[in-house]
């Protein structure tokens, strides 16, 4: 018999938010971080996140059938633990930890998405600046603990594809790179952490100065980095060999993504090179399903902001004057589209 054509999958992703609510609130509980290292019965585990007992099998079980817990033995006297990966990128209390952005998605994105519909039917933003005329990151950033989470929730969609960046990329040609939009810093310090020789630079807005400054001196990078506080939408950008810009252009409509194309062609030397990393859309726009959500997702937070693939990229980056292009893949659904002045 040829495979029957079945409905599995169209169920797996109509539930997925089932899914998606399971891990979200497990990260928003601190669960993976009060299990840490430890082994521990299911009814202590309860009591440790003040649970009711009666969802308490049900959600400790379905982490265990979604693998993102482990579970020796069976009934009562079972013991619950993290797997390799939740122990180590959903403990807080490890360098490691992504649950930033997870904690982001659950407290801020979940509920913004249940307006995905509106937000195609208007071309219309659904978040916080659904009802005010003002532009996104002045609402986001007005609020201080929002504007913590999201340096958080930046750290963790952004580290691993940073780690891959400076592995990847062959540094020993330049000296100097300014990270555009550069948020905690990370990307720099990744950069100065891995290679010795480079300056790097990092720029924001002037409200982030104090969380980079502190997350710079964590990583004890205090005098290898420059912050550099500015606007770029009216300054110019910090001159460097290389320019990179992080989940940059996709916050901004046509006209301001060229604006910062300019903006970095200006800022580099001849034989410059200008980095964006993002989830860079596959041309034909059939495979990378997470850029193509991301997009929508960019919708939902700004209205009019995209993401775009490697051929969009390049087709601006010439009109900037740049010479040849080229698409580093990073890590899943992420990559680096690099253009040389
Ligand atoms: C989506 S976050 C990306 C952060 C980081 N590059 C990453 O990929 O993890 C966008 C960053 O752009 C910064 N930003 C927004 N508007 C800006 C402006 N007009 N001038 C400078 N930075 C700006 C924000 O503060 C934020 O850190």
């Amino acid at each position: 018999m040829t495979s029957a054509v079945n409905p599995s999958r169209i169920f797996e992703t109509g539930f997925g938010f089932w899914e998606s609510k399971v891990l979200l609130t497990a990260v928003e509980l601190e669960l993976f971080t009060k299990l840490g290292d430890q082994f521990m019965t299911g009814e202590t585990l309860g009591k440790i996140l003040e649970l009711h007992p009666r969802g308490i099998w049900d959600f400790f079980d379905t982490l265990v059938a979604l693998g993102f817990l482990n579970r020796d033995g069976d009934g009562p006297t079972a013991l619950y633990s993290n797997t390799e990966e939740t122990g180590l990128f959903l403990d807080k209390s490890k360098p490691s930890y992504i649950g930033g952005i997870l904690e982001m998605a659950n407290d801020r994105l979940y509920r913004f998405w249940n307006d995905l519909g509106p937000a195609l039917k208007t071309g219309k933003p659904q978040n916080e600046i659904k009802h005010s005329q003002k532009p996104m990151f002045e609402v986001l950033y007005e609020d201080l603990p929002r504007l913590e989470q999201f340096m958080g929730a930046m750290r963790g969609i952004s580290v691993g594809n940073f780690q891959a960046f400076a592995q990847k990329f062959d540094f020993s040609k330049h000296k100097s790179l300014c990270d555009v939009g550069g948020a905690t810093g990370l990307l720099s310090s990744i950069v100065a952490g891995q290679h010795a020789h480079m300056q790097c630079t990092t720029f924001d807005l002037p409200v982030v100065e104090t969380i980079v400054r502190r997350w710079i001196a964590k990583a004890g990078l205090s005098d290898r980095i420059n912050v550099v506080s500015g606007d770029f939408l009216k300054d110019a950008l910090p001159k460097a060999d290389i320019i990179t810009m992080g989940n940059i252009l996709h916050d901004w409509n046509l006209e301001k993504k060229k604006h910062l194309i300019r903006l970095a062609y200006e800022a580099l030397p001849e034989n410059g090179v200008f980095v964006v990393i993002e989830n860079i859309i596959d041309d034909a726009r059939r495979t990378n399903a997470f850029g193509l959500m991301m997009s929508l997702h960019m919708l939902i937070e700004f209205g009019d902001a995209f993401d775009f693939t490697g051929a969009d990229f390049w087709e601006w980056c010439q009109e900037a004057g740049f010479k040849r292009y080229e698409v580093m893949h990073l890590v899943g659904p992420c990559s680096a589209a690099i253009a040389y002045k």
